[in-house]
């Protein structure tokens, strides 16, 4: 029977790590390489993890490193990694193995060495989706800008018996360095190889074998920072790289989204109850404002502005007015409770700004009271809390004083 893997992975990842890094000088293989923290391969493969192009990945490893290769497998690879296997004497045949490890239902096969560890997810989905759009295969290469000429022995210089000269330059302007990844239909890729195999033809890449026998391989324009650690230089070089996007990664702030919210409210006024507005008691007032709970109008519009900015409803639905529990409490309550609501789906406040439209009393002298009440139960700074007031010019049932209208803003975020 199929394994899950061989009926939905479409996409597969070959990572050739059977070399023994003589250039890197080492004693173990240089991708086990401590680089900040984590074995360098550790750094290659988290790049596939995080690459939604690609659905699984197979290291393929020299048969004594395969339980680590499993290992860092393991750790770093997202639960995309399905194989290590057994790699050959030279890199070519090293993938040619690792192809007959991939299944035939696999559609595309993104060849990319185990040492180019500063390969981006980005770079890796382009190759895979270029090779979608073209003749079935992409390379990442990097447009060469050093003047390139050949080197010539010249051993009659007195100087230097054997030193190199510059020899014929080479027009550098449609030269280009190849890198991997590279991304293959995969059917295509195996032929390539057997055709290679047949005849007897090496080479150190991928795309050589496939435009020879196949067709055309894009180009996806890469970095220069996708090295590949050959020598011991170079380790420094790729931890330079990772560190400074590691650097810019954790200082990037978090995007945040921003809501508004709106709401409204109206109590008409009633004789032998206390006026309170904003949490604060106005004991002068000779009237009060009619209603189940202390009838705070001006709470009531902001608890209402929160949870529309929050998409939560609105104080009807989480106070009922025939809910005898509410009746008489004090309207701070609702704002504390909407206030929890809110913190326990991560909003925070920015800012809330109250308009009263009343005849009477005069709230000038006790804004202040009332946005230091507010911004307490908010958690927020009294600055970020603004209340106004006007008469509404002796018109409509505000203008005849027959009661209160409230209006408020808020901005949330997270
Ligand atoms: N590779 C492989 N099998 C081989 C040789 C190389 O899988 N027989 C892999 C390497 O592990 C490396 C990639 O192919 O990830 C590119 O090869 P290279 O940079 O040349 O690595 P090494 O062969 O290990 O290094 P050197 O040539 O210096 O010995
Ligand atoms: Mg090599």
């Amino acid at each position: 029977m199929e394994s899950m893997e061989e009926t939905t992975c479409k996409v597969y990842a070959l990572i050739p790590a059977a070399g023994s890094g003589v250039r890197f000088g080492s004693s173990e293989n240089k991708v086990f390489a401590p680089l900040l923290g984590r074995p360098l391969l550790g750094w290659t493969l988290q790049a596939f993890a995080d690459c939604d192009a690609v659905d699984a990945v197979i290291i393929i490893g020299s048969e004594p490193d395969l339980p680590r290769l499993r290992e860092i497998g393991e750790q770093f690879g997202g639960g995309k990694v399905v194989g290590v296997v057994t790699g050959g004497g030279t890199r070519q045949e090293s993938v040619r193995l690792g192809l007959s490890a991939i299944p035939e239902t696999a559609t595309h096969v993104a060849v990319h060495d185990a040492a180019r560890c500063c390969v981006t997810p980005e770079l890796i989905a382009h190759t895979v989706v270029a090779a979608k759009n073209s003749h079935g295969a992409a390379t990442a290469a990097y447009p060469v800008s050093d003047s390139l000429a050949r080197g010539e022995r010249n051993n009659t210089l007195q100087s230097g018996a054997g030193i190199a000269l510059l020899g014929e330059y080479v027009d550098r302007a449609a030269l280009w360095s190849v890198q991997t990844p590279q991304t293959f239909d995969a059917a295509l890729l195996r032929h390539a190889h057997q055709y290679a195999l047949d005849e007897g033809l090496a080479a150190t890449d991928d795309a050589s074998f496939y435009q020879r026998y196949f067709f055309h391989v894009a180009i996806v324009p890469a970095s220069p920072e996708n090295i590949k650690v050959t020598r011991p230089e170079d380790l420094e070089l790729a931890e330079a790289i990772l560190a400074r996007r590691l650097a810019k990664s954790s200082s990037t702030p978090s995007v945040s989204t921003f809501r508004v919210g709106h709401g409204y409210d109206v109590h008409q006024f009633a004789v032998g109850r206390p006026l309170w507005l904003g949490g604060v008691h106005f004991v002068e007032s000779p009237v009060g404002l009619l209603g189940h709970s202390d009838a705070d109008a001006l709470l009531h519009a902001v608890c209402d502005a929160l949870l529309g900015a929050a998409g939560m409803g609105d104080i009807g639905v989480l106070f009922p007015p025939s809910d005898m529990a509410h009746k008489d409490r004090r309207s701070i309550e609702f704002l504390d409770e909407v206030k929890a609501r809110l913190d326990a789906e991560g909003w925070r406040v920015g800012n809330v700004d109250i308009s009263v439209l009343a005849e009477m009393p005069k709230i000038a002298p006790r804004a202040g009271t009332i946005r230091e009440t507010i911004a307490v139960s908010l958690g927020i700074s009294a600055d970020a809390v603004s209340v106004k007031a006007t008469t509404n010019e002796k018109m409509g049932f505000v203008g005849r004083g027959e009661g209160i209208a409230v209006h408020a803003t808020v901005l949330i975020q997270r």
